[in-house]
């Protein structure tokens, strides 16, 4: 069953933000308000889980924003519901408006803020390159506090998730940014910038220099859901890179969401990416970035991250001119490696990473096998508490030891 759907509302936005991957030239007209309940009404029958405002442009200035979330959150059928801004126009008509959309026992709302940049420096090179108006990062600080406080002081449960995009060139940054927002906000989400756009040169090159095996998960996206955009073509999958790929099934125009669904375009594409058949999935896909997985797509949250963080500022405990070979693909190693990113420069680090190995068959795949060379001469940090042993004793017949990685932070400071 399809677990999420995302609606694209409009295309307009207020913002130009350089890492944007969306077409800033479409001129094409925003959703019709009866399209939008349909498309929800569809979901709703499809027995969707979350519904996503998102997609081509900047859903606040929407005109009937507030009417189709309110619409969405009232058929108490959907677990979460979610909104994505820049936060711009979230003034405080907005905020009243937006607190006055009831979640119930079923539905929970929360509002995504992306904002990247503590540093004005920083949000105007992400967020906000023309300058168009310097005073835009501090309109957008100041209108999340003042939602803040209205929501706690109206005692609304509609929570509120920061979101900062992770790159090179703000990682000076970052740390301040989590401090300031820390206590005053429920979560901060960390994401990368989707590598396919504007760095595809720079991510490749980092690629081949330090990872042994990067290639290490396919894409899953389109088993999480479809997108429909604002002109109701419905694309095979949720995740923000489709709205540049656009692997097309159906239009909500003239068909339903079950008919596109149940259509054999959809249900070709589906088992062709389900089964890696590149001669039959959707061409756009085999350009996406997203079609294999590596772990630059991190999304984490801060809280999370934080523990790493604190361990690994604090007491210093990561030696640059050591030599590490990681163990593992999981959360663990995607907190670890963004804290990493964090404190240190990656591509002075050298390490290598080993999702799976043949000896152990670890996890059931069958991947590159690494060579003695490599394991002899570095430190092998396994990151995973599941698979530690199974992990450590098929290392023990390669006649090499591996470290968990909570005991080699603890142990190294
Ligand atoms: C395309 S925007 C549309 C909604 C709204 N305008 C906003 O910025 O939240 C949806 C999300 O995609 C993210 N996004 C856009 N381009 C990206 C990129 N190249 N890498 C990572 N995230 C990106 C934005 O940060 C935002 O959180
Ligand atoms: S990321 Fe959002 S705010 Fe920025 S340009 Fe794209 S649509 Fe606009
Ligand atoms: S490969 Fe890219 S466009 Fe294709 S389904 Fe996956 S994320 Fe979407």
């Amino acid at each position: 069953m399809m677990k999420a759907i995302t609606i694209g509302v409009n295309y307009k936005c207020n913002l130009n933000c350089t890492f944007c991957v969306l077409d800033k030239n479409i001129k094409a007209a925003e959703i019709s308000v009866d399209d939008c309940k349909k498309n929800i009404d569809y979901a709703a029958q499809a027995g969707v889980e979350t519904i996503i405002f998102s997609g081509y442009g900047e859903t606040l200035l929407y005109p009937d924003i507030i009417e189709v979330i309110a619409y969405a959150v009232n058929k108490r059928v959907f677990k979460n519901i979610s909104l994505y801004t820049n936060a711009l126009a979230l003034d405080e008509q907005m905020t009243e408006n937006l607190l006055n959309i009831e979640e119930n026992d079923v539905t929970r709302f929360r509002l995504f803020i992306s904002a990247t940049g503590y540093d004005y420096n920083v949000y105007n090179s992400f967020q906000n390159p023309y300058y168009k108006d310097v005073t835009f990062r501090d309109k957008v600080y100041k209108n999340v506090q003042y939602f803040i406080n209205q929501r706690n002081q109206n005692k609304v449960k509609i929570r509120a998730v920061i979101k900062y995009i992770l790159a090179d060139e703000n990682k000076h940054d970052f740390l301040d940014y989590c401090r300031f927002w820390e206590d005053k906000i429920d979560e901060i989400i960390i994401t990368s910038l989707y590598p396919a756009f504007n760095q595809l040169q720079s991510f490749k090159s980092i690629v081949d220099k330090n990872y042994y095996n990067t290639k290490m998960t396919l894409c899953s996206f389109f088993k999480t859901g479809v997108d429909i955009a604002p002109n109701q073509d419905v694309l095979i999958c949720c995740n923000g890179a489709c709205a540049v790929a656009k692997p097309i099934v159906g239009n909500l125009k003239k068909q339903t969401l079950s008919e596109v669904l149940n259509s054999k375009k959809y249900k070709d594409y589906y088992k062709a990416l389900e089964e890696f058949d590149v001669e039959n999935m959707p061409k756009c896909c085999l350009d996406c970035e997203f079609l294999f997985f590596n772990e630059y797509n991190i999304v984490v949250t801060y809280s999370s991250l934080k523990q790493y963080l604190e361990g690994l500022l604090n007491n210093k405990k990561i030696d640059k001119n050591e030599k590490i070979a990681f163990f593992g693909a999981g959360v663990i190693l995607k907190r670890f490696l963004t804290a990493l990113d964090v404190v240190y420069d990656k591509r002075l680090f050298d390490y290598v990473i080993i999702d799976s190995f043949k000896e152990g068959r670890f996890a059931n795949k069958d991947i590159q096998k690494p060579s003695k060379v490599i394991l002899d001469e570095r430190k092998i940090i396994i990151c995973s508490d599941t698979y530690f042993d199974d992990i450590n004793n098929s290392l023990n017949k390669l006649g090499v030891e591996g470290i968990l990685y909570s005991n080699y932070l603890s142990k190294s400071a």
